[in-house]
């Protein structure tokens, strides 16, 4: 069997059993992770695989795993956490009456959806006396069961000077041990959600109708190719509104297509990869 036909075929198994749509991920990242599971389950050959794939139970979401890299951490990448708490989400908060709505998309394992909570705890409810709402997604239900657990184990990275680390005096976090767990009050405003970016549905069936004035989308356009990258920021440029911030990973950028739509955030320095949905009569 060729690799284009073995990965449509495996492509379309996970898509009946988990509904994630894997038709624009890079097929050589794909026909690499069928190698590796294969070579994982001592399978003679690429046939056999596809076989214990469909026999095997938890063998697709191993699969599903390894195709979907799941790599992050808690305040991944600084500036942006920086960019975000001095400048874009003040200016949110002026723009955008009432609760902040923030779309968190590839979440994996919840670090970037906890850490968001965090920020806006801070600014959003202890300072500015609002209230914020995080509906955070990816498309791997085990990540997400991790995510929802929200406990991470304190890495020697994290230095206790770090001016971003949560501390125990941030509402709804503690520490036990070697780890950091987060709770109420910020799990009262994250909803963790399987979906789709690529799927039938624009956003989560929660959260239809809604619009989202901070969406975070990072490092998961960088597995897209390009054809899945346009279409994913094309969808999401759908639900934010205008004046609202459209957060990418460090090394991703606003195709072409959509640059008249989406421009660097004023102010903040090109590798915090924030951009700013401008209104119609701007462009
Ligand atoms: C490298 S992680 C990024 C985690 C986090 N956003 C960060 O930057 O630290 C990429 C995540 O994107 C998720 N993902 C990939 N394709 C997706 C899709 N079509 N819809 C939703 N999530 C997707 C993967 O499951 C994986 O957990």
């Amino acid at each position: 069997m060729s690799e284009t036909a073995l990965s449509e075929r495996v492509e379309a198994l996970l898509h009946s059993r988990y509904g994630v749509t894997l038709r624009d991920r890079q097929r050589r990242a794909v026909a690499r992770a069928i190698a590796r599971r294969g070579a994982a389950t001592c399978a003679k050959d690429a046939e056999a695989y596809v076989q214990l794939l469909s026999d095997v139970p938890g063998e697709g979401e191993q699969l599903l795993r390894e195709c979907l890299v799941g790599v992050t951490s808690l305040f991944r990448d600084r500036d942006v956490w920086t960019g975000l708490g001095d400048a874009v989400v003040p200016a949110l908060l002026r723009r955008f009456p009432g609760t902040l709505r923030a779309l968190c998309v590839g979440v994996a394992t919840g670090e970037e959806a906890w850490t968001l909570a965090l920020v806006l705890q801070r600014l959003v409810v202890d300072g500015a006396q609002r209230d914020y709402a995080i509906t955070a997604t990816d498309v791997d239900p085990h990540r997400l069961r991790v995510a929802r657990r929200g406990v991470y184990r304190i890495g020697a990275e994290d230095t206790v000077a770090d001016p971003l680390r949560p501390t125990v005096s941030d509402s709804g976090v503690r520490t036990r041990g070697d780890r950091l767990e987060f709770g109420p009050p910020l799990s009262e405003h994250v909803t963790f959600e399987q979906h789709d970016l690529l799927g039938p549905t624009l956003v989560p069936a929660s959260a239809v109708l809604a619009s989202f004035p901070l969406v975070l989308l990072r490092n998961v356009l960088i597995y897209l190719d390009p054809p899945g990258r346009d279409h994913a920021l094309a969808r999401l440029a759908r639900v934010l509104p205008e004046g609202g911030a459209l957060v990418l990973g460090e090394a991703e950028h606003v195709p072409a297509a959509l640059q008249s739509q989406l421009i660097p955030w004023r102010g903040l320095p090109p590798r915090s990869a924030i951009f700013m949905r401008v209104p119609a009569s701007h462009r």
